[in-house]
Parts: structure tokens; C-alpha cells; sequence
């Protein structure tokens, strides 16, 4: 059978707030959607701990995923229509089957969750596409046996197919491009929001990969500025990164306590996160696992005889963020200093301080000396030349191979507040 051979008699729509219409014309692709392994991208919000500095921002992957499919469908269409030399029609099944399950492995949590976990979300949604087991194989199987295999090379950039690997994943990706529209909206800021429809047309598909024709440079232009403005507004916000941080105390605080059973009689198992703590997990354990499951556990955990496990709980709980100070190479050597004091206020510094580094560089141009190079973005000049964007650009010049951020040091806010817990009397 071949992936034509699925296609819908009329097309489905489901209505999306920054696509408006997410289009499905194949039964594959609604087969994938309805599977519970992508059902479950519902109960996992997109931005984590976001949601507690802009709440808002309770959108889900799932959301995300059909637009990452949607932009992908769009760009196939238009290349389709107005490049057909160098575009290769018959990979449109495997790239939106792609871009729509590019995010199937997330946890929920991600960031942190791995970090104490040592998950891979990304190992994980190359197993949940190419074990025989999973609904999503079942499905992808049907258009050929290798099919599943495809789908999950082009996520994993191993797909020889540059141009294919380039629309799901570059520096500017139907991914990206969904991400940013949609987190401005949920954030109800105005960061993120570019011209899509510009961008999209100003897309051509070449041997290589992507260029740009450079009539769109101001909207490829603006995308990059968009791009690092929600980086530094919204993605590295010093709430949102305490919140993360907090939550990073009370798992590994849990995590001690398994370890330890003398502490708690043995009591304390959650049954759910047993397999992670034990690093020996299946995929039907990491399918279980949602935010609901966690807030759950957050909940209970409020209650537990162990003092800090119940404190840091309430604390995520309740949303209650650490303070912070920034810090630098320079300044770094006063941490100990400081982490000394907070100990002698009787806080136990393992579960209490944290720290965390958040950069970006919005515009990388091509150094083939790093590990993963990045596709720089090339735009086509009338005369049919290339040219690279921070040449002709002096707006992204000015931010090109520049990391911006910052690192912080996170500590609780009663240190400031309460000159008891200082150890002041
Ligand atoms: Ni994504």
C-alpha cells in the first residue's frame, strides 16, 4: 500500500488558535493522532514551570505537534506547487508523519525530569516509533515496513535527505516556527509573532537543503529577533527557572528517600516513579507518566513525615520560588561563601540551592569546528547567487554568534526575609 492510498475522501479540520485550521487529508496521520502514546502529549503542557510565571501557558504538545504538522503540510504544498524540480514530492509522508511526532518522547517535566532521572526524551520517541509494539509502529507499518525506520531517522537527523531533515530541524524549521507563535499566544505577550505566511513563501527548496529568497529577508529577519526576544522574556524568566529549580529539589529529595529506606521504614514508594528511581524503566512505565501523575504525588507529598521532602513539595505546590542572584565567572567563587550561610541557617544545601546557566545565541553562523554544526541561513540573490544572512543583514549581524542570558544562583527566599533563619536570633 502506498501512503496515497490512505488518503481521506473529505478532509478533517481541527480547529487550532494560531493556525486556525489544522488540515488532515490522509487516514495515517488520524490514525497517529488517535493513538493513546499521542493522546497523552494532552496532559503534558508544552512549557512546564512557564505556566506559573504566565499562566496562560497551559497549552499542551499535543497542540504543538499539530502545528509543527501543520507548517510541514503547508511547506510540502507550496513546494509542491512552485518548486517541482527540485522538490521530491514523494517525501511528503514521511516528513509530516515527522514533524507530527518529532515530540512523542516527552515527559512531562521534561527538562527536569531527565536531569534526575537520566532519561533521553528523544531515545525515547525513536523507541515508541520503531518498537514493533507501539500503536504509532502498527500504523506507520502499514505504509511499508521500513517506513517506521524513515520517519525516525529524519527526528534524529540521520535521514539522507538533507532538505527533508532541514524543514523539521534548522534554524529556521517548522518546529521552531510553531513554537514561537504559539507560546506568544498562550503567554499573551507579543514576542513571538512573525509573519509564518512571508516566512513559508519565501522558502526554497534546493539540493542542499533551504534558502530563502531574499525578498523575505525582513521576515526572516524578524523571526530571528522574535526568536531571541521570547528566549530572553519568557523561556529564561528567573520565575519560571526557580520554579524549575524547586522542582529539581523535591525529586531528588524523593529519590533520596527511596535510596534510603531506613529514613522512612521503608514507606516511601511511589509506585509510578519506582522504575525511574530505579533506572530500569519500560515503555508502558514512561507512557504512565503525565503532569497530572506528578501534581499527585506534589500533592500527597505535602503531608509526608519527612520535613523537607513535605516543605519542598508545598513549595511547588503552592508556588513558592526560590530567590535569586545572578552570577559570573568572576563572582562565581563567592558560591561556596554563600552556600556555607545558607547551611548554617539549617538548610541542607543538596535540596535547598541550585543553580542554573540559560543561553542562546539567536543567530549561529557555520563553524564546522562545533560538534553540531549549524545550517546557517542562506539567502538567494537575484542573480541566482548565495549569500549568507549576517552579510547583508546588519540588524542580525548585530546579534549573530552572541550567547545571551545569564547564569543564576538559587536559594530559599527566607534567607532575605526572615533574619531568624539567618541565624540572627
Ligand atoms: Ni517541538
Amino acid at each position: 500500500m502506498s501512503f496515497a492510498d490512505f488518503d481521506l475522501p473529505r478532509e478533517k479540520v481541527f480547529r487550532d488558535p494560531i493556525h486556525h485550521s489544522i488540515v488532515v487529508d490522509n487516514q495515517i496521520i488520524l490514525d497517529l493522532i488517535n493513538t493513546p502514546e499521542f493522546q497523552r502529549l494532552r496532559r503534558v503542557k508544552q512549557l512546564g514551570t512557564t505556566s506559573l510565571t504566565f499562566h496562560g501557558a497551559e497549552h499542551s504538545r499535543f497542540g504543538h505537534c499539530l502545528g509543527v504538522y501543520e507548517i510541514a503540510r503547508r511547506m510540502c504544498d507550496l513546494f509542491a506547487r512552485n518548486y517541482p524540480q527540485s522538490f521530491d514530492a514523494s517525501q511528503r509522508p514521511v516528513i509530516i508523519c515527522a514533524a507530527l511526532l518529532h515530540d512523542l518522547g516527552h515527559g512531562p517535566f521534561s527538562h527536569t525530569f531527565e536531569h534526575i532521572f537520566h532519561t533521553d526524551h528523544e531515545a525515547i520517541t525513536q523507541r515508541l516509533i520503531t518498537d514493533p509494539d507501539t500503536n504509532v509502529n502498527q500504523i506507520l507499518r502499514q505504509v511499508s515496513e521500513s517506513f517506521p525506520s524513515q520517519v525516525a531517522s529524519v527526528i534524529d537527523h540521520t535521514y539522507p535527505h538533507k532538505q527533508v531533515v532541514q524543514m523539521i530541524s534548522s534554524q529556521v524549521d517548522a518546529d521552531r516556527m510553531d513554537y514561537l507563535q504559539r507560546d506568544a499566544y498562550y503567554t499573551g505577550t507579543n514576542y513571538g509573532k512573525f509573519d509564518l505566511d512571508r516566512v513559508l513563501r519565501s522558502m526554497v527548496p534546493t539540493k542542499d537543503g533551504i534558502v530563502f529568497r531574499i525578498t523575505g529577508m525582513h521576515a526572516v529577519e524578524d523571526y530571528i529577533l522574535s526568536r531571541m526576544q521570547m528566549y530572553l522574556q519568557i523561556y529564561f524568566h528567573p520565575v519560571s527557572r526557580s520554579m524549575e529549580v524547586a522542582l529539581e529539589c523535591l525529586l531528588k529529595r524523593a529519590k533520596w528517600l527511596y535510596q534510603h529506606p531506613a529514613a522512612t521504614a521503608g514507606s516511601f514508594k511511589p509506585t509510578l516513579l519506582v522504575p525511574f528511581f530505579d533506572h530500569q524503566f519500560t515503555l508502558d512505565d514512561y507512557l504512565m507518566l503525565d503532569d497530572g501523575v506528578f501534581m499527585t504525588y506534589f500533592n500527597q507529598w505535602k503531608h509526608s513525615p519527612d520535613k523537607i521532602l513535605s516543605d519542598l513539595a508545598h513549595r511547588f505546590v503552592d508556588r513558592q520560588p526560590f530567590k535569586s542572584a545572578t552570577y559570573n565567572s568572576h563572582t562565581k567563587k563567592f558560591l561556596p561563601k554563600l552556600r556555607q550561610i545558607i547551611a548554617q541557617a539549617g538548610y541542607n544545601n543538596e535540596f535547598y540551592t541550585g543553580t542554573n546557566d540559560s543561553f542562546k545565541q539567536p543567530y549561529d553562523t557555520y563553524n564546522p569546528h562545533d560538534s553540531k554544526p549549524a545550517s546557517q541561513i542562506e539567502l538567494l540573490q537575484q542573480n541566482g547567487d548565495l549569500v549568507e544572512l549576517s552579510r547583508v543583514s546588519t540588524l542580525v549581524a548585530a546579534v549573530t554568534n552572541r550567547a545571551e542570558g545569564d547564569q543564576r544562583f538559587f536559594f530559599p527566599r527566607e534567607m532575605l526575609t526572615d533574619t531568624s533563619a539567618a541565624g540572627a536570633d
